[in-house]
């Protein structure tokens, strides 16, 4: 009987493809790295926590496989010669995972929302994923194929009390990713982001202020729609596998859910009649 790391082995399915992963030094971003990684992918992770990024590199592999990159997505010039590092590297960039992300100050009300913070998510959340996406057409579109994925969010699809700035800068990428579909569609690019529901990352410990990791969980299970399980940053890992794999060869312009069916269900209505009857 073959082990499962055997099975794993057996079944790369990102065999001789180059990937570039922004944000892909913690969290879901670090997850997916470590998972192309085994799925025999080259990988460039770019990021600016350099620290995080060299040690992940390290521990992963040489730098014949993957490498890490000092990239503020905000930032052109960096995009730019993280994409062109890729190539020169790796000989190409066949996925370009825009992952990188920040929640932003905690201001839930919109008259007490700053400028500054809503300009600064939006330009990491949104900006920095369209200069990814920018860069990755420019070198995928004469190769005429390529896979661009963007990380949105749950929030992209219900509203549940999050920061307007965040809110709104996961349904730019929705936006931005069926736009791109569409007109890259043409050279056999396909564009496609995933919405997830809430893991336990720094990000989430910021922006919920819950910084005790079991604590977290317990929320996040608490307030799931699928019981029994916890959604794990290797789970979001392999929604984006399966996008960036040939068994996604047809799917563009898609906002996947990684969400346990949670954005079907409301039930405010019905527990109102329970606690007024
Ligand atoms: N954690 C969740 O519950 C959740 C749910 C839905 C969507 N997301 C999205 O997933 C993505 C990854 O978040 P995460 O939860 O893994 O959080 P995280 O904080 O662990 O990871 C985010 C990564 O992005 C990097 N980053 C931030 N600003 C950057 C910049 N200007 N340039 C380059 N890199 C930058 C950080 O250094 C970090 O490595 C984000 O886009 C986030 O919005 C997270």
């Amino acid at each position: 009987m073959m082990s499962s790391e055997t099975l794993v082995l057996v079944a790369k399915r990102l065999e001789g493809e180059v990937a570039l992963i922004t944000g892909g030094a913690s969290g879901i971003g670090e997850s997916t790295t470590r998972l192309f990684v085994k799925h025999g992918a080259k990988i460039l992770v770019a990021d600016i926590q350099d620290e995080l990024g060299h040690s992940l590199c390290k521990e992963l592999g040489t730098p014949e496989t993957i490498s890490y990159i000092h990239c503020d997505v905000t930032s052109e010039s960096d995009i730019e010669k993280a994409v062109n590092m890729a190539v020169s590297k790796y000989g190409k960039l066949d996925i370009m995972f825009n992952n990188a992300g920040i929640g932003g100050e905690p201001d839930e009300k919109v008259i007490a929302s700053g400028i500054d913070n809503f300009k600064k998510v939006f330009d990491v959340n949104v900006f920095g994923a369209f200069l990814g996406a920018k860069h990755a057409a420019r070198v995928m579109i004469p190769a005429k194929k390529g896979c661009i994925l963007f990380m949105s969010s749950i929030v992209s699809k219900i509203c549940m009390g999050l920061p307007h700035a965040y809110t709104t800068s996961k349904h730019a990428v929705v936006g931005m990713t069926q736009s791109l579909a569409v007109e890259l569609g043409e050279y056999g690019i396909r564009v496609n982001c995933i919405s997830p529901y809430a893991v336990i990352t720094s990000m989430f410990h910021k922006t919920t202020g819950i910084l005790d990791k079991k604590k977290g969980e317990e929320v996040a299970k608490a307030a799931a729609v699928l019981k029994g399980t916890l959604l794990e940053a290797n789970d979001v890992a392999n929604a984006a596998l399966f996008l960036a794999s040939a068994d996604a060869k047809y799917l563009n312009g898609v906002n996947l859910p990684v969400d346990g069916g949670y954005c079907l269900s409301n039930q405010t209505l019905k527990d109102y009649f329970i606690t007024s009857c």
